[in-house]
């Protein structure tokens, strides 16, 4: 049931089948670039799955990693070691030309820089994904072009060319261009990162747009006023990626401490209404809730129970027991509502390592605790 969060070779619990089931799933990946100044790893073993409807934002300095990562998706870079399947595809496996038909397909990439041709009109170079992969008839193309340039607001720019239009426009085109063989993924790097923040806004509403309409989006940006805006944040660091749970569990965490903690933690998976710790029982973890919620349960005095609190994705529980050096205090079990439970756990000499050094975390967590001996003693 234990298994490293940045294990190798991460076994894939028993519902295969609901676990498969990610429409981007990155696994164990890593990526060494070779070049005469020797080698170097830009990916050090990551893994991210990405669900239909998500609108995922990465995140992090320049340099961390975040192009590479989402270069693995697209297959305009491809892995060193791991496995990246992108709607049930095995993308590391095709061949260039398999992969490039695939990718016109399947994905709609925006860059920073639009890379839109420049010799060909605003409408053509919406058409031209639709050219290349052979999609709708040719005489369908153009009004499929104009369509989504309607979508996009730039119909009468359609038979410009690209110079003779704004950034943000040209990115609106991209952006249609993206569109054209109705993919179900985008994936967009720094699509902001050339523009003014008010067209970057106005870009962004396209993109939310977008998802509402079932598009899945990747976006790296370098905002993360934008990036709040997304449904989820993907911290990428010196080629590992942060566990977005820790971060909204303990934040006072820095950076640093976050990476360094992702690694230490153990994913754990309960089945519905599976107790995670029993209260009396010896108190030797720390745990984060990852997916799903948890019930934490009073036993009453005349043998009934009472449901404390519920806690869902990012809470944490397990630290009144570790505090004091005891024994558990409630019952937390895997709630009976919603299916498979994750959980996040640190041991306890890693859970007081990291409090001795993380002064911010040590007062926020000892204030919960002193709330939740409150609720207990009701
Ligand atoms: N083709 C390459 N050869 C060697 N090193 C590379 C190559 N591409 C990227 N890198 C290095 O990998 C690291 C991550 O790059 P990148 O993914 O582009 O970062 P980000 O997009 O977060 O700014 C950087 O240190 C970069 O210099
Ligand atoms: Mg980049």
């Amino acid at each position: 049931m234990f298994t490293k969060w940045f294990g190798r070779n991460t076994p894939r619990h028993s519902a295969g089948a609901e676990s498969d089931d990610h429409l981007i799933d990155l696994r164990n990946i890593v990526k060494t670039y070779q070049s005469a100044a020797g080698s170097f790893t830009a990916l050090k073993g990551v893994s991210l799955a990405v669900d239909r409807g998500e609108f995922v934002a990465v995140i992090g300095k320049s340099g961390s990693g975040k192009s590479t990562l989402i270069n693995m998706v697209t297959g305009i870079d491809r892995p060193t070691t791991g496995e990246v399947i992108v709607a049930g595809t095995p993308v590391h496996t095709l061949s260039e030309g398999k992969m490039s038909v695939w990718r016109g397909r399947h994905l709609g990439i925006i860059f920073q820089f639009f890379q839109l041709l420049p010799t060909l009109t605003v409408v053509e170079n919406v058409m031209l994904p639709m050219d290349f992969c052979k999609m709708y008839t040719p005489s369908e193309r153009r009004k499929r072009a104009m369509m989504l340039l309607e979508q996009v607001e730039m119909t009468e720019n359609a038979d410009k060319l690209p110079s003779a239009i704004s950034g943000g426009q040209q990115q609106r085109v991209a952006i249609a261009r993206a569109l054209a063989n109705d993919p179900p993924i985008l994936i967009a790097d720094e699509p902001t990162g050339n523009l003014d923040s008010k067209t970057a806004g106005a870009v962004f509403a396209l993109f939310d747009g977008l998802v509402k309409q079932g598009k899945t989006i990747v976006m790296v940006t370098h905002d993360n006023d934008l990036a709040r805006r997304a449904s989820r944040s993907v911290i990428v660091s010196d080629g590992e990626i942060v566990n977005q749970y820790l971060a909204k569990a303990l934040p006072k965490l820095s950076l640093d401490q976050l990476i360094s903690v992702t690694r230490q933690l153990d994913k754990l998976t309960y089945q519905p209404g599976e107790p995670i710790i029993r209260q009396g029982a010896p108190a030797d973890a720390f745990y984060i809730v990852t997916k799903g919620s948890v019930e934490v349960v009073l036993d009453q005095p005349g043998g009934g129970e009472l449901i404390a609190e519920v806690l869902g994705e990012g809470a944490y529980f397990g630290e009144l027991g570790l505090l004091d050096g005891g024994t558990r205090r409630a019952t937390v079990r895997a709630a009976h509502t919603n299916g498979i439970v994750e959980v996040a756990a640190l041991d306890h000499a890693e859970f007081h390592a990291l409090l001795a050094d993380s002064e911010g975390t040590r007062v926020d967590v000892a204030r919960m605790a002193e709330q939740r001996i409150g609720v207990a003693a009701l």
